[in-house]
């Protein structure tokens, strides 16, 4: 079940089961609109990225409050109109990004390169293969995202794992306003 409410201006959205969400529970959040997708397998418009409208400016930084988002449970934000994931991650998948071993990956970065606290994972979810959005229902082999256009697999660090992505999803700027709310951007 997803969960919207607006405070300050800003329309807030979780999840609060994560069983319940399907495909189509890609949650927006940007200042005033709010659009739901189903876009799990879609190409991200990347031509719209280079040409920044004024909606686009507007939106360089986003808030977006965390308290009700569980271990376990992900939400997916808008930024500069690019999707981004946040996660916040289960004991079991912060012990697992942080020990793997660098030499198994195609793009080494040390999970603690990625995150600012272990517990929060925030990434662009544009696969860095041809540009899809990776799946939030399909966690791969590695117990992040897969994406299903052509099968590349990410882990719970967001890095690469298999396939024919040959980057780590973006991490994008962003610091936490306090123990519950992030800005990105
Ligand atoms: S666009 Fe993701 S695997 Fe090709």
């Amino acid at each position: 079940m997803i969960t919207i409410r607006r405070k300050k201006g800003l329309i807030l959205a979780h999840s609060t089961d994560d069983a319940s969400v399907t495909r189509r529970d890609f949650i927006y959040v940007a200042s005033g609109t709010m659009a739901a997708l189903g876009a799990a397998a879609a190409v991200w418009p990347l031509i719209d990225q280079m040409n920044p409208s004024a909606d686009t400016l507007a939106l360089k930084e986003i808030e977006v409050d965390l308290a009700s988002i569980v271990p376990g449970q992900q939400i997916t934000v808008e930024w500069r109109k690019k999707p981004v994931f946040i996660r916040r991650r289960t004991p079991d998948e912060i012990k697992q990004a942080e020990e793997t071993p660098l030499d198994e990956l195609k793009d080494p970065q040390a999970d603690s390169a990625r995150v600012q606290k272990p517990e929060w994972l925030i990434v662009v979810a544009i696969c860095t293969h041809l540009g899809c959005i990776p799946s939030k229902d399909m966690k791969g082999e590695y117990g992040g995202w897969l994406c299903p256009c052509h099968g590349s697999q990410y882990d719970t660090s967001g890095r690469i794992r298999k396939g024919p992505a040959p980057n780590n999803l973006a991490v994008p700027a962003y610091k936490f306003l306090s123990d519950t709310k992030v800005q990105i951007g």
